[in-house]
């Protein structure tokens, strides 16, 4: 088995895994993450085996997919057993993902170049204008409002409350797609995340106009 092969066989096999998922991590997530990654690789001159790799297994440990973070990870490494790579690479693909996420800002920076890539590539597809559509479908998948004026947003979290506690897709902007830009790794994905932040913010304005012009004269 050459890289192609490795890649092609785990690209298949993610696939098959993600086909149906509707909380935001379907394999077209996957597929832009991977691409940013390769793109963020060659410019850092990183391992693109790696980044790729990981890029590609990065939610399969998810553990709103696999049930727990430990279980996710254990597929994982179970998949990569199979592979001809060598123990310090499927190690390496390993601690990747399980430093990716993000957890209510719970999460860990990850060590390596590649890591750091992944990372980036997985936050970039969490603003600008494609983050905005990923958060009202994860929003209406769990049974969230898209706003509600009453409902502030929380300053600290722990995982636990980022994840079970009751919150909006509007104060998800506040509790993590606006923390993001801050948070990037590398200067490549920092310039994208500057653009892509913008858009929010305009999004933003716009959506608090419309909001309050609801009681307005709209002839005025
Ligand atoms: P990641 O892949 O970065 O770990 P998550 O699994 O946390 O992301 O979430 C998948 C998508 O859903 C992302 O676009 C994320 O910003 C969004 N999301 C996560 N939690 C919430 C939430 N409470 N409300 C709205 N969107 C959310
Ligand atoms: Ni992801």
């Amino acid at each position: 088995m050459d890289k192609r092969e490795i890649i092609e066989k785990t690209e298949q096999y993610v696939r098959m895994l993600l086909e149906n998922d509707a909380s935001g991590h379907d394999w077209w997530h996957i597929e832009r993450v991977r691409r940013i990654s390769v793109t963020l690789a060659k410019k850092e001159h990183a391992d693109e085996l790696i980044v790729e790799m990981a890029a590609l297994l990065h939610d399969v440990a998810d553990e709103k997919i696999a049930g727990s973070e430990e279980k996710g990870l254990s597929v994982v490494a179970e998949w990569l057993e199979q592979m001809p790579l060598s123990n310090h690479d499927k190690q390496h693909i390993i601690e990747i993902i399980s430093s990716v996420s993000f957890k209510g800002g719970n999460g860990k920076k990850p060590h390596t170049i590649e890591g750091m890539i992944v990372q980036d590539a997985d936050r970039l597809d969490a603003i600008g204008a494609i983050g905005i559509a990923r958060t009202f479908m994860y929003a209406g998948s769990r049974g969230h409002l898209m706003y509600d004026p009453s409902l502030p947003y929380r300053e600290n979290m722990t995982k636990e409350e980022y994840r079970q506690g009751r919150s909006t897709a509007i104060n998800h902007f506040y509790e993590k797609l606006l923390k993001l830009k801050e948070l990037m790794n590398t200067e490549s994905a920092k310039q994208i995340a500057i653009k892509r932040h913008e858009f929010m913010e305009r999004f933003l304005q716009q959506f608090y106009k419309e909001w309050d012009e609801q009681y307005e004269d709209v002839n005025s």
